[in-house]
């Protein structure tokens, strides 16, 4: 198995709960995996026009920018084996309401949209949204 790198933005119902060491904490108790970087920042419209840009011209587009400007985000990028995966595997679906008991939407989300987290889809998407938020220098 290959040593991933995947990122995760903890979204603005997750910080407001004070729910980001909770989040955290999952990830850190999961063997294998580890926090190569952290950060906490405010989204802006030219970020999240360009982090979004394949959901531009769904129905929910507006709101989901408006949300995820709404409050400071934490960002951090998890590495370990596998780890693109086995993260969007412990996040759950999309939806917090059909999201299982056990996985971080499922335990700790709302709804469609205020659903906690957010981690990259695949390897390739993940080598695109890490860059976007953390410099070389800044993952360790
Ligand atoms: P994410 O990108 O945040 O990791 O979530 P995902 O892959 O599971 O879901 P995606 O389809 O990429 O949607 C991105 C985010 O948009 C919000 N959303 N709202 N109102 C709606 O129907 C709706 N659908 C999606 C959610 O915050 C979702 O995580
Ligand atoms: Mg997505």
């Amino acid at each position: 198995m290959a040593i991933e790198r995947t990122l995760i933005i903890l979204k603005p119902d997750c910080v407001k709960k004070k729910l980001a060491g909770e989040v955290l904490k999952r990830f850190e108790q999961t063997e294998g995996l580890r926090i190569a970087g952290l950060k906490m920042k405010k989204l802006n419209k030219k970020i999240l026009e360009e982090h979004y840009a394949h959901h531009k011209d769904k129905p929910f587009f507006k709101a989901l920018c408006k949300f995820m400007k709404s409050s400071p985000v934490v960002f951090s990028v998890i590495e370990g084996e596998n780890a693109v995966a086995r993260v969007r595997d412990m996040c759950g679906p999309t939806d917090s309401k059909q999201a299982p008991k056990g996985t971080i939407r499922g335990d700790l989300g709302e709804d469609v949209q205020m659903n906690v987290i957010h981690a990259s889809d695949s390897v390739e998407t993940a080598n695109v949204e890490i860059p976007r938020f953390f410099k070389k220098s800044e993952l360790f």
